[in-house]
């Protein structure tokens, strides 16, 4: 059989997607998991955007749009990056894509060039390193841990910065971490890029709206990097839509220019009826984002409270997104029915068979000490998964 290319096999599959697919099957096998692996919402979204969509299917909107989107659209979320980034964009700098990765991946076409490197603060939601390798570049990729609040710092930058160097992603709230940058912890990033023009920046702040701190800055609010951001957000996340798939880019009009190119040349454009969709979400009655955020806060204040009382268990307060990223590293060295825990992998899969909670590894996202569980969960199911996690860890004993 002739051989599939470099470039498809270089990239890994999603090691987030693997381990929900493994509580999938134990599920589908009788055992009784709580999944808290995959970052989607819980809620539905908000019935006006359901009654638009209604209302687009009826009206016959299922035919290609503009291959940007839209033009309400794009007014609709220029408002939106104006009202909640404070970040000025004309309607024609935005781009509607087909979820927030499909405006990554355009974005990583668009700028980064065979041999270029991506430089990735870890840890990290693993689809960045990938798309880079997708576009040809390679992935720098720099740690960072608890001390510097999972974030990236000037010092690491700079190292991480040399004649190759193309683009800096940025995730904003993090996923996995839930780490927001202040406006100073931006600005010592942007002096530090001032030595290197030439370096793009990828801001995905598609966690945004679900914040726990005033405000999420932005990159492209400090003028000197303005002209050089590609500002990622969508609605997966700030309205429940995962399925819908709405993103949007936000850039300098030659990036947008090329974005809009490959997106033409690739996925066309979003779906009609989801951008309708999604025009209802950005124009109508936002309490019900507010009502999703402030069920997350309290889980997000009940969940890592229990979590906290695990033994060996450290857990800081994420500032955005609906993931708990506790520290485990104070379990290694223990055991469990005689197998000894020695890394994250052996913690995710003694809590997935003792405790019957799905999680995923810190080590898809970079990190050797830390679990990701995800909140957008019930309370319900959050509380039950933190007494099991208790029950099982009692059972661990030393080897
Ligand atoms: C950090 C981050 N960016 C982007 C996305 C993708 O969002 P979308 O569904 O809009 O493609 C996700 C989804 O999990 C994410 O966690």
């Amino acid at each position: 059989m002739p051989s599939i290319s470099s470039r498809a096999s270089a990239i890994q599959p999603s090691r987030t997607i693997a381990f929900n697919q493994r509580a999938r099957e134990l599920k589908a096998a009788g055992q009784d998991i709580i999944d808290l692996t995959v970052g989607e919402p819980d809620f539905r979204p908000p019935a006006a955007v359901l009654e638009a969509a209604a209302a687009a299917v009826l009206k016959g909107a299922d035919r290609y749009t503009p291959v940007a989107g839209l033009p309400e659209l794009r007014r609709a979320a220029a408002d939106m990056y104006r009202q909640y980034k404070g970040l000025d964009y004309a309607p024609e700098q935005l781009v509607v894509s087909c979820g927030a990765k499909n405006g990554i991946a355009n974005a990583m076409l668009a700028l980064v060039n065979p041999g270029d490197e991506v430089i990735v603060p870890l840890p990290a939601w693993p689809t960045y390193t990938e798309m880079a390798r997708l576009a040809g570049g390679t992935p720098v990729t720099t740690p960072s841990d608890a001390a510097t609040g999972y974030k990236l710092d000037p010092e690491r930058l700079r190292a991480a910065l040399g004649p190759k160097s193309r683009l800096l992603v940025v995730g904003t709230p993090s996923n996995p971490t839930g780490a927001v940058y202040t406006l100073a912890e931006l600005e010592a990033l942007a002096r530090v890029l001032e030595a290197f023009p030439d370096v793009w920046i990828l801001s995905d702040e598609v966690y945004s709206r679900i914040r726990y701190v005033p405000e999420v800055p932005s990159p492209a609010a400090i003028p000197s990097l303005k002209d050089r951001c590609v500002i990622i957000d969508g609605l997966s996340k700030s309205h429940a839509m995962t399925g819908w798939r709405i993103g949007f880019s936000a850039a300098p009009a030659s990036v947008t220019a090329a974005c809009v190119a490959i997106q033409g040349q690739t996925v066309t454009c979003a779906p009609g009826i989801s951008q309708l969709a999604g025009l209802a979400a950005l124009t109508g009655d936002q309490s019900p984002v507010d009502a999703m955020v402030a069920a997350y806060t309290k889980r997000r204040s009940d969940f890592i409270t229990s979590l906290r009382s695990v033994p060996g268990f450290i857990v800081p307060q994420p500032d955005g997104a609906f993931y708990a990223w506790p520290d485990v590293t104070g379990l290694f060295g223990l055991s469990w029915k005689g197998r000894p825990l020695e890394n994250v992998d052996d913690v995710a899969l003694f809590l997935l068979e003792e405790a019957l909670v799905a999680l995923v590894p810190g080590s898809a996202f970079g990190d050797p000490a830390s679990l990701r569980f995800s909140f957008a969960a019930s309370d319900a199911l959050l509380a039950s998964a933190a007494n099991r996690i208790h029950e099982a860890a009692a059972s661990l004993h030393d080897r």
